[in-house]
């Protein structure tokens, strides 16, 4: 399928709340988190759309990226399901690892359903590897993953936000799960606190 990608506007806002419809069986984005993603100055949206017939969303993904740190954060990433398998998920993460490394991101991180075998066949075999197991994540009790990869940008090319940000080599170093619970940094929410979201925690929408 031809497909064209651009960057999401907050005229996108329906559009996004029917691929978040369509493509969730529940843990769905709210409208109001939506609008606020489309807002967010730290962060970017790309939508996939037909490029024959621009105009109707095949999918969307999201990238967040936080102040002092080199790591860009995919927040969602949701096909339409009748547009699914034509590599629109594939060329969506693509694009939002290219937009990360050339905002100076140094790797990407996100956390992924463990029972999400289709999401995370796409991420392992785009490069990323299971960094922690969360347990009890998401609003049902379904444990993720957190995966990352590293984009490959030299230390030496400006950040998104001013440098300082604590090294990260030995993660996005390592391929190897761990087996016990994570030690969780500052900004990942234990479960009580999200709302169920996809591929993150609301907590960064606030
Ligand atoms: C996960 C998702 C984004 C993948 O998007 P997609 O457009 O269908 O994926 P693509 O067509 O780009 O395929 C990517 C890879 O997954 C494989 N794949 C896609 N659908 C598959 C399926 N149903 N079963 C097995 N493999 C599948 C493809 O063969 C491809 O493999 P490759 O990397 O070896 O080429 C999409 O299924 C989706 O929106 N799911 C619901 C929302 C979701 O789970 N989002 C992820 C949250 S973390």
């Amino acid at each position: 399928m031809p497909l064209a990608l651009r960057l999401a506007t907050p005229s996108d806002l329906d559009a996004l709340e029917g691929l978040e419809s369509r493509g969730f069986s529940g843990d769905r984005f709210t409208r109001r988190q939506l609008r606020h993603l489309l807002q967010r100055a730290h962060g970017l949206t790309l939508i996939a759309e037909d490029s024959t017939d621009t105009g109707v969303p095949l999918g969307y993904g999201t990238l967040l990226f936080r102040r002092n740190s080199r790591a860009a954060r995919l927040y969602s990433l949701c096909v339409a399901p009748e547009a699914r398998g034509q590599g629109v998920g594939k060329a969506l993460l693509v694009a939002l690892e290219r937009d990360g490394r050339e905002r100076g991101c140094e790797r990407m991180t996100l956390e992924v359903r463990a029972d999400n075998r289709v999401a995370l066949g796409l991420y392992r075999r785009a490069g990323f590897r299971l960094s922690c197991w969360l347990d009890d994540y998401y609003e049902d009790g379904c444990a993720a993953w957190r995966m990352v990869k590293a984009l490959g940008i030299p230390r030496e090319r400006p950040a998104v936000a001013p440098p300082g940000s604590p090294s990260v080599a030995a993660l996005a170093a390592s391929s190897a799960p761990s087996s016990t619970p994570p030690s969780e940094p500052p900004s990942v929410p234990s479960r009580k606190d999200a709302v169920a979201t996809p591929c993150g925690s609301p907590s960064m929408v606030d």
